[in-house]
Protein backbone atom coordinates (compact mmCIF):
# COMPACT_ATOMS: atom_id res chain seq x y z
CA UNK A 1 0.00 0.00 0.00
CA UNK A 2 2.55 2.36 1.67
CA UNK A 3 4.69 1.79 -1.99
CA UNK A 4 1.95 2.26 -4.14
CA UNK A 5 0.74 5.68 -2.90
CA UNK A 6 4.56 6.82 -3.03
CA UNK A 7 4.63 5.55 -6.51
CA UNK A 8 1.41 7.23 -7.19
CA UNK A 9 2.38 10.86 -5.86
CA UNK A 10 5.97 10.70 -7.78
CA UNK A 11 4.00 10.15 -11.15
CA UNK A 12 1.54 13.01 -10.24
CA UNK A 13 4.23 14.95 -9.57
CA UNK A 14 5.76 14.25 -12.73
CA UNK A 15 2.53 14.98 -14.43
CA UNK A 16 2.74 18.95 -12.65
CA UNK A 17 -0.32 17.90 -10.29
CA UNK A 18 -0.39 19.18 -6.74
CA UNK A 19 -2.13 16.85 -3.77
CA UNK A 20 -5.03 19.00 -3.19
CA UNK A 21 -5.57 18.48 -7.23
CA UNK A 22 -5.78 14.74 -5.98
CA UNK A 23 -8.44 14.81 -2.87
CA UNK A 24 -10.69 17.11 -5.31
CA UNK A 25 -10.63 13.97 -7.76
CA UNK A 26 -11.94 11.57 -4.41
CA UNK A 27 -15.83 11.53 -4.73
CA UNK A 28 -17.04 13.35 -1.57
CA UNK A 29 -20.25 10.96 -0.95
CA UNK A 30 -21.82 10.70 2.01
CA UNK A 31 -21.23 11.88 5.38
CA UNK A 32 -19.23 10.59 8.50
CA UNK A 33 -21.42 9.28 11.06
CA UNK A 34 -23.03 10.92 14.22
CA UNK A 35 -22.20 8.92 17.47
CA UNK A 36 -25.32 8.49 18.07
CA UNK A 37 -25.68 6.82 14.45
CA UNK A 38 -22.47 4.64 15.42
CA UNK A 39 -23.84 3.54 19.37
CA UNK A 40 -27.07 2.16 17.47
CA UNK A 41 -24.50 -0.34 15.73
CA UNK A 42 -21.86 -0.86 18.15
CA UNK A 43 -24.33 -3.97 20.01
CA UNK A 44 -21.72 -6.54 20.28
CA UNK A 45 -21.56 -8.21 24.02
CA UNK A 46 -18.34 -10.26 24.78
CA UNK A 47 -18.31 -13.28 26.77
CA UNK A 48 -16.71 -11.51 29.63
CA UNK A 49 -19.17 -8.64 30.10
CA UNK A 50 -17.36 -5.95 27.51
CA UNK A 51 -19.84 -3.97 26.14
CA UNK A 52 -22.61 -4.62 28.54
CA UNK A 53 -24.61 -1.11 28.31
CA UNK A 54 -25.64 0.65 31.51
CA UNK A 55 -29.09 -0.54 33.06
CA UNK A 56 -31.09 -2.87 34.87
CA UNK A 57 -33.47 -5.63 35.71
CA UNK A 58 -34.97 -8.23 38.14
CA UNK A 59 -36.81 -11.39 37.13
CA UNK A 60 -39.93 -10.15 38.59
CA UNK A 61 -40.38 -7.08 35.82
CA UNK A 62 -38.83 -9.67 33.22
CA UNK A 63 -41.74 -11.51 33.39
CA UNK A 64 -43.93 -8.87 32.77
CA UNK A 65 -41.44 -8.11 29.41
CA UNK A 66 -41.46 -11.80 28.56
CA UNK A 67 -45.64 -12.31 28.94
CA UNK A 68 -45.76 -8.96 26.69
CA UNK A 69 -43.60 -9.94 23.91
CA UNK A 70 -42.46 -13.29 23.95
CA UNK A 71 -44.22 -16.07 25.50
CA UNK A 72 -46.16 -16.53 22.30
CA UNK A 73 -43.97 -17.58 20.14
CA UNK A 74 -41.16 -19.09 23.64
CA UNK A 75 -44.44 -20.76 25.77
CA UNK A 76 -45.31 -20.20 29.13
CA UNK A 77 -41.78 -19.90 31.46
CA UNK A 78 -40.12 -21.02 28.00
CA UNK A 79 -41.74 -24.46 27.41
CA UNK A 80 -44.51 -25.21 24.93
CA UNK A 81 -44.36 -22.47 22.83
CA UNK A 82 -44.55 -23.06 18.66
CA UNK A 83 -41.09 -22.41 18.19
CA UNK A 84 -37.32 -23.20 20.47
CA UNK A 85 -37.81 -23.87 24.27
CA UNK A 86 -35.84 -21.57 26.41
CA UNK A 87 -35.86 -23.46 29.39
CA UNK A 88 -35.49 -26.65 31.12
CA UNK A 89 -32.97 -29.29 29.63
CA UNK A 90 -30.44 -29.13 32.51
CA UNK A 91 -28.23 -32.47 32.71
CA UNK A 92 -29.32 -33.25 29.33
CA UNK A 93 -26.36 -32.48 27.68
CA UNK A 94 -24.18 -35.35 28.78
CA UNK A 95 -23.12 -36.30 25.09
CA UNK A 96 -24.87 -40.12 25.56
CA UNK A 97 -26.61 -42.36 23.09
CA UNK A 98 -29.14 -42.93 26.18
CA UNK A 99 -30.03 -39.32 26.89
CA UNK A 100 -31.59 -37.08 24.18
CA UNK A 101 -30.15 -33.42 24.59
CA UNK A 102 -32.35 -30.54 25.21
CA UNK A 103 -30.99 -27.38 24.12
CA UNK A 104 -32.20 -24.41 26.29
CA UNK A 105 -30.69 -21.46 27.53
CA UNK A 106 -30.34 -23.50 30.82
CA UNK A 107 -28.81 -26.49 29.40
CA UNK A 108 -26.82 -25.01 26.83
CA UNK A 109 -25.86 -21.66 26.90
CA UNK A 110 -21.82 -21.26 27.95
CA UNK A 111 -22.47 -17.53 28.58
CA UNK A 112 -25.43 -15.38 30.10
CA UNK A 113 -23.60 -12.38 28.73
CA UNK A 114 -24.75 -13.99 24.95
CA UNK A 115 -27.84 -14.36 25.99
CA UNK A 116 -28.39 -10.80 26.69
CA UNK A 117 -26.49 -9.93 23.31
CA UNK A 118 -28.45 -12.80 21.45
CA UNK A 119 -31.92 -11.11 22.68
CA UNK A 120 -30.57 -7.71 22.38
CA UNK A 121 -29.84 -7.90 18.65
CA UNK A 122 -32.43 -10.48 17.60
CA UNK A 123 -35.49 -10.66 19.76
CA UNK A 124 -38.39 -9.79 19.41
CA UNK A 125 -38.73 -11.83 16.38
CA UNK A 126 -40.54 -9.25 14.45
CA UNK A 127 -39.31 -6.04 16.41
CA UNK A 128 -35.92 -6.78 17.11
CA UNK A 129 -33.44 -4.06 18.79
CA UNK A 130 -36.78 -2.19 20.08
CA UNK A 131 -36.51 -3.70 24.08
CA UNK A 132 -34.74 -0.73 26.34
CA UNK A 133 -31.67 -1.67 28.22
CA UNK A 134 -33.65 -1.90 31.02
CA UNK A 135 -35.83 -4.12 29.77
CA UNK A 136 -32.84 -6.17 28.05
CA UNK A 137 -31.75 -7.07 31.69
CA UNK A 138 -35.19 -7.74 32.94
CA UNK A 139 -35.63 -10.27 30.81
CA UNK A 140 -32.73 -11.91 30.79
CA UNK A 141 -33.36 -11.96 34.46
CA UNK A 142 -35.98 -13.95 34.00
CA UNK A 143 -35.38 -16.44 31.81
CA UNK A 144 -31.62 -16.67 34.36
CA UNK A 145 -34.84 -17.29 36.59
CA UNK A 146 -37.04 -19.82 35.23
CA UNK A 147 -33.79 -21.79 34.59
CA UNK A 148 -32.89 -21.93 38.66
CA UNK A 149 -29.55 -19.93 37.70
CA UNK A 150 -30.38 -16.86 39.71
CA UNK A 151 -32.48 -16.10 42.71
CA UNK A 152 -35.62 -14.46 42.05
CA UNK A 153 -34.56 -11.32 43.79
CA UNK A 154 -31.14 -11.01 42.19
CA UNK A 155 -30.51 -7.96 39.67
CA UNK A 156 -28.89 -8.20 36.69
CA UNK A 157 -26.63 -5.47 35.69
CA UNK A 158 -23.04 -4.87 33.66
CA UNK A 159 -21.18 -6.28 36.63
CA UNK A 160 -23.69 -9.41 37.87
CA UNK A 161 -24.55 -10.75 34.48
CA UNK A 162 -21.24 -11.57 33.78
CA UNK A 163 -20.67 -13.24 36.93
CA UNK A 164 -23.66 -16.25 36.38
CA UNK A 165 -22.19 -19.41 35.86
CA UNK A 166 -24.01 -20.92 32.82
CA UNK A 167 -24.13 -25.22 33.85
CA UNK A 168 -22.52 -26.03 30.36
CA UNK A 169 -19.68 -22.83 30.97
CA UNK A 170 -17.60 -25.86 30.11
CA UNK A 171 -19.24 -27.94 27.79
CA UNK A 172 -17.42 -26.82 24.83
CA UNK A 173 -14.38 -27.85 23.09
CA UNK A 174 -12.39 -26.45 19.77
CA UNK A 175 -12.77 -29.05 17.49
CA UNK A 176 -10.72 -29.24 13.82
CA UNK A 177 -10.96 -31.95 11.21
CA UNK A 178 -9.89 -35.09 11.78
CA UNK A 179 -10.62 -34.97 15.32
C1 LIG B 1 -42.67 -14.17 16.62
C2 LIG B 1 -42.06 -15.19 17.41
C3 LIG B 1 -41.00 -14.82 18.43
C4 LIG B 1 -41.09 -13.87 19.42
C5 LIG B 1 -42.25 -12.94 19.73
C6 LIG B 1 -39.88 -13.98 20.17
N1 LIG B 1 -39.06 -14.93 19.66
FE1 LIG B 1 -37.26 -15.55 20.38
N2 LIG B 1 -37.04 -16.83 18.83
C7 LIG B 1 -37.97 -17.00 17.81
C8 LIG B 1 -37.41 -17.89 16.81
C9 LIG B 1 -38.10 -18.31 15.51
C10 LIG B 1 -36.12 -18.21 17.26
C11 LIG B 1 -35.08 -19.09 16.56
C12 LIG B 1 -34.30 -18.19 15.63
C13 LIG B 1 -33.18 -18.90 14.96
O1 LIG B 1 -32.70 -19.94 15.42
O2 LIG B 1 -32.71 -18.36 13.92
C14 LIG B 1 -35.95 -17.56 18.54
C15 LIG B 1 -34.80 -17.68 19.32
C16 LIG B 1 -34.65 -17.12 20.57
C17 LIG B 1 -33.54 -17.36 21.46
C18 LIG B 1 -32.36 -18.30 21.18
C19 LIG B 1 -32.69 -19.67 21.76
C20 LIG B 1 -31.65 -20.72 21.46
O3 LIG B 1 -31.33 -21.52 22.37
O4 LIG B 1 -31.13 -20.77 20.33
C21 LIG B 1 -33.74 -16.61 22.57
C22 LIG B 1 -32.83 -16.51 23.78
C23 LIG B 1 -34.97 -15.88 22.38
N3 LIG B 1 -35.50 -16.21 21.14
C24 LIG B 1 -35.51 -14.99 23.28
C25 LIG B 1 -36.65 -14.23 23.03
C26 LIG B 1 -37.12 -13.20 23.91
C27 LIG B 1 -36.48 -12.79 25.22
C28 LIG B 1 -38.24 -12.67 23.34
C29 LIG B 1 -39.07 -11.51 23.83
C30 LIG B 1 -38.39 -10.29 24.09
C31 LIG B 1 -38.49 -13.41 22.11
N4 LIG B 1 -37.49 -14.34 21.96
C32 LIG B 1 -39.57 -13.19 21.27
C33 LIG B 1 -39.24 -16.46 17.74
C34 LIG B 1 -39.71 -15.48 18.58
Amino acid sequence: MFMHKRLLMAALGLAGMSGAALAEDIPQLGRVATPEEMSSWDIDVSPDGTGLPLGSGTPKQGAAVYAAQCESCHGVKGVGGPTIRLAGGLGTIVGSANVRPIKTIGSYWPYATSVFAYIRRSMPFYDSKSLSNDELYAVTAYLLQINGLIGDNDVMNAQTLSKVQMPNRDGFFRWKPGD
